[in-house]
């Protein structure tokens, strides 16, 4: 079910290619060198590079290839990611923003590349991507960027130009970027490792894992695949073998895209302060140049999302002169609490590696986490401040305190019954798109009555570790704030970590 949103907020997806027919789903038992957990971004590539390097690799995807996260992102591919640099300086020090910088910048070049020698048809265009500033501070705070970037290599130059319709106090331009759609690029990434001899399998999601000796067995409804290796490319990875869960925490945004009056800036830009937006200009196969506007996160369930499209749509109206709303979407990412993605494996577990944590910058980060992990299968010794083993700093341990609280927090909202139980499910029930958690002597309960009318009761407390789930009426699902799993109306898992559909209740009050 997609949410219930205006019409005049346009179609509940992104503009992107559509998704190429299914691969069929894993039939039997099987084995393989390698099995890859997730077909986004890091499984993708992956896959690729492993099956290029001759290893025999099964790609399992519980739904569709490019279907979550990596297809519905904007398609930047660029090593801006926002101003990150002086930050990474100054609390990691110098040769880890190295790392960062080096690896990033090449993965926009892998990735262009990569689409040249396979023949992706996904809209790649070179760019120069920007941050802008609106105020004197957030001026100042780019000329400490464009100093630290410059200092690591970057292509980085201060303007006083960015392809906004403001008035800004500075700029910092990144040369020699691009865009692409991202849709198009992830399934072509998953068709370029068939053609190496992977095999892709969707709609086979993973029940467990079971270590065994020199390998995992992968246990999925269709049977088990015995591994030499598995990596777990999910946006959020489970088993959580590194303290993922507290190290990194989801985070929700939305996009509009839209017809302008005029042209559509080619360039990307984001914006340091004011409200924090990203842009870029997409063309559809048509020839119709859109422009995707982006919020920045929150944690799910922070906000009523349709109000915040309302918000951009206007925004769109209003700021940037668009004519029509033509898409809207949303997508969850996993923000780390130290800046850094998680990129390895756990003392003892040898033949379980795993990513996460690109804080919303997952093309070119999932693209270096890739080649990471295949580098380490293969044998390669690699030294990385990414390393999934590593201890955060002081800065990521507070927040990781914090979103424990969090955590804690939603672990016991909604489990003291309240007055007004029988009211809440009236405005639910007959009513399609709305939800709501209503607090019962029994535990808190998830009424929501679908697009066709027809409600559901379920229990609300998220079958990954128990936190309460909440609805989200634009994407018409069920959050968690937690970790990021995600329900349909119906109970049945959409994202991981959870594995398993949330149970059927009785209509409380009923
Ligand atoms: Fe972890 Fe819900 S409790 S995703």
């Amino acid at each position: 079910m997609s949410g219930l949103t205006p019409p005049d907020l346009g179609s509940p997806d992104a503009p992107f290619a559509p998704l190429p027919d299914p691969r069929p789903p894993l039939a039997g038992p099987r084995s393989a060198e390698v099995v890859v957990v997730g077909g986004g971004i890091v499984g993708a590539t992956t896959a690729l590079q492993l099956a290029e390097r001759g290893f025999e690799v099964v790609l399992l995807e519980a739904h569709r290839i490019a279907g979550g996260t990596s297809g519905r992102s904007t398609g930047k591919v660029t090593s801006q990611h926002g101003p990150i640099y002086s930050q990474l300086d100054q609390r990691h020090g110098r040769d880890t923003a190295h790392f960062y910088a080096s690896r990033n910048e090449a993965a926009v070049h892998t990735i262009a590349g990569l689409v040249d020698r396979y023949d992706i048809d996904c809209s790649l265009e070179p760019v120069a991507t920007h941050l802008h500033a609106l105020t004197s501070r957030g001026a100042a705070q780019l000329e400490r960027e464009a100093t630290v970037a410059r200092s690591l290599g970057l292509p980085a130059s201060l303007t006083d130009d960015a392809p906004v319709p403001d008035a800004v106090t500075a700029a910092l331009r990144f040369d020699d970027q691009r865009q692409l759609d991202p849709r198009a690029y992830v399934a072509g990434l998953a068709a370029a490792a068939e053609g190496h001899g992977a095999v892709v399998h969707e709609r086979t999601p993973v029940r467990k894992l079971r270590p065994r000796r020199g390998g995992v067995n992968v246990h999925t409804d269709a049977g088990v695949v015995a591994a030499g290796h598995v990596v777990l490319a999910m946006l959020t990875p489970w088993p959580d073998l590194v303290g993922a869960f507290a190290r990194a925490h989801p985070s929700r945004a939305v996009c509009v895209a839209a017809e302008l009056s005029g042209a559509v800036p080619t360039d990307p830009s984001l914006g340091v302060d004011g409200p924090s937006r990203s842009t870029r200009r997409y063309v559809t196969d048509a020839g119709t140049e859109l422009l995707i506007l982006l919020t920045s996160g929150w944690r799910p369930g922070a906000n009523d999302e349709r109000d915040t499209l309302r918000e951009l749509a206007d925004e769109a109206t209003h700021r940037w002169g668009a004519t029509r709303i033509t898409h809207h979407w949303g997508a969850m990412d996993q923000v780390s609490a130290d800046l850094l993605p998680m990129v390895g494996g756990a003392p003892g577990t040898s033949h379980i590696l795993l990513a996460t944590g690109f804080s919303k910058w997952g093309l070119t980060g999932g693209t270096v986490a890739a080649d990471l992990l295949a580098a380490r299968i293969a044998g390669d010794r690699v030294r990385t401040p990414f390393d999934a083993a590593r201890l955060p700093d002081l800065r990521g341990l507070a927040k990781m305190t914090a979103a424990g609280a969090r955590v804690g927090y939603e672990l016991v909202r909604d489990r003291i019954p309240r007055p007004g139980v029988r009211g809440g499910v009236d405005q639910v029930v007959g009513t399609p798109g709305e939800g709501r958690v209503i607090a019962t002597a029994t535990g808190p309960v998830a009424v929501c009555t679908d697009a066709d009318g027809v409600t559901c009761a379920l229990s609300a407390t998220c079958t990954h570790l128990g936190c309460t789930v909440r609805w989200n009426a634009a994407a018409g699902a069920w959050d968690c704030a937690c970790h990021g799993s995600r329900f349909a109306p119906d109970g049945q898992v959409l994202a991981g970590p959870a594995t398993t559909p949330l149970s059927p209740r009785d209509l409380p009050g009923r």
